[in-house]
């Protein structure tokens, strides 16, 4: 355990040191981890606990998701099982289908829930908005949380490299006493770097936030927002995209990324440095209130409700790929199409 201090507020980081793998397996040897899904999470999490030799089966129903896994060497009636089959035969539940698939598959479920099981989520969704997603827990199980901070994808690749994305852990209801070691054995199972406790209520509310605004909702904005300026003005699409979008992500982010965000502004011209501490403060200004709103959209449920609503839909992913065949075709993204080729990497 680590005691890190951040501007006078103490934290306890658990790291891998601290539950080397060995003793999770010996925590986990009587439990089989039943992951119900196999999206990027949890097919990441799954194939970096069967690399690391724990007792892990999936469950998913036929389809999609269920060729992948024969695909990736997972045996169907050894380790590969149809949802509520796999969620009986495991001890832990792995809860890694979509949030809109947990509230449709939760009945189900439920009904395979077994005395002193514990229930498995990556995400706080289903336990905090429960008004919205009736997924209530019997009281004679574990609930606790993992969430990677980041996508499964990375999960896994990380993993691979040898490194490990940063994980939150939380308990929400301790039923046998081993909530927290079943937590963080897992949590380690699954790949992940170090890991900091929150609630589930935490995990929810800054994850929904993030991902609306700097992570996603923001950063498409932003980009868009300045690169319309520049073509509006007579610039070139080239000029506009790398001004925007090529020398952020290839350059600037990664210098923030290894050392922070003076460092990157003390390595750029000293023109850059004035105009970017001039301005920077007018950006916080401008959008601080927006992000403010967005969080009390989160906090009230609302966000939670328009995504459960849109996601339900059964044409969800075919209206989905038309909005985001929207922004492919925007002329800055039909750029990078163009752009990204031509790198030299690419040639
Ligand atoms: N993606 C991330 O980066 C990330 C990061 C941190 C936490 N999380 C959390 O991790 C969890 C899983 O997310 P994800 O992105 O990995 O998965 P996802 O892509 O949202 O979900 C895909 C999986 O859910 C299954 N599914 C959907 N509806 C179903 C239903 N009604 N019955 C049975 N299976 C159903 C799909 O099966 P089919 O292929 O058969 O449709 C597929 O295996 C979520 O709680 C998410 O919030 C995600």
């Amino acid at each position: 355990m680590k005691e890190i201090e951040i501007n006078g507020i103490k934290e306890t980081i658990i790291e891998r040191s601290d539950f080397p793998i060995e003793e999770c397996k010996n925590i986990l040897r009587d439990e089989v981890t039943a992951i119900l899904g196999y999206g990027p999470q949890g097919r990441g999490q799954g194939l970096n606990m069967r690399d690391q030799g724990f007792n892990v089966i999936l469950g998913l129903r036929k389809g999609r998701s269920w060729d992948k896994a024969v695909s990736e060497g997972w045996i169907v009636g050894k380790t590969l099982f149809e949802t509520e089959e796999a969620a009986q035969r495991g001890s832990i539940i792995q809860f890694l289908l979509s949030d809109a698939g947990q509230i449709a598959a939760w009945p189900g479920i439920k009904e395979n829930l077994n005395d002193g099981d514990a229930l498995y989520f990556s995400h706080g969704f289903g336990i905090v908005f429960h008004k919205d997603t009736k997924i209530i827990p019997p009281e004679y199980t574990d609930v606790i949380l993992v969430a990677p901070k980041g996508s499964g994808l990375t999960v896994r690749t990380h993993f691979q490299a040898g490194r490990g994305i940063n994980s939150s852990f939380a308990i929400h209801q301790d039923y046998t006493g081993r909530a927290r070691e079943r937590c963080i054995s897992t949590a380690f199972a699954i790949g992940s770097g170090h890991l900091f406790e929150t609630t589930f209520e935490n995990e929810v509310h800054s994850d929904l936030t993030g991902e609306r605004c700097v992570l996603m909702g923001l950063l498409q904005g932003a980009f868009l927002a300045q690169y319309e300026v520049l073509r509006e003005n007579g610039h070139s699409p080239s000029e506009a995209y790398n001004e925007t979008i090529e020398e952020a992500l290839q350059s600037l982010y990664p210098l923030v990324s290894e050392k922070g965000m003076d460092w990157m502004y003390a390595n750029c011209s000293t023109t850059a440095q004035r105009g970017a501490l001039d301005w920077a403060p007018r950006f916080r200004d401008a959008i601080k209130p927006v992000v403010e709103e967005c969080y009390q959209s989160v906090l009230d449920g609302k966000e939670a409700r328009i995504s459960i609503e849109s996601n339900s839909q059964s044409d969800y992913r075919e209206k989905l790929e038309i909005e985001l065949e929207e922004v492919n075709n925007q002329e800055m993204w039909k750029a990078g199409h163009v752009l990204r080729k031509l790198r030299p990497e690419n040639l």
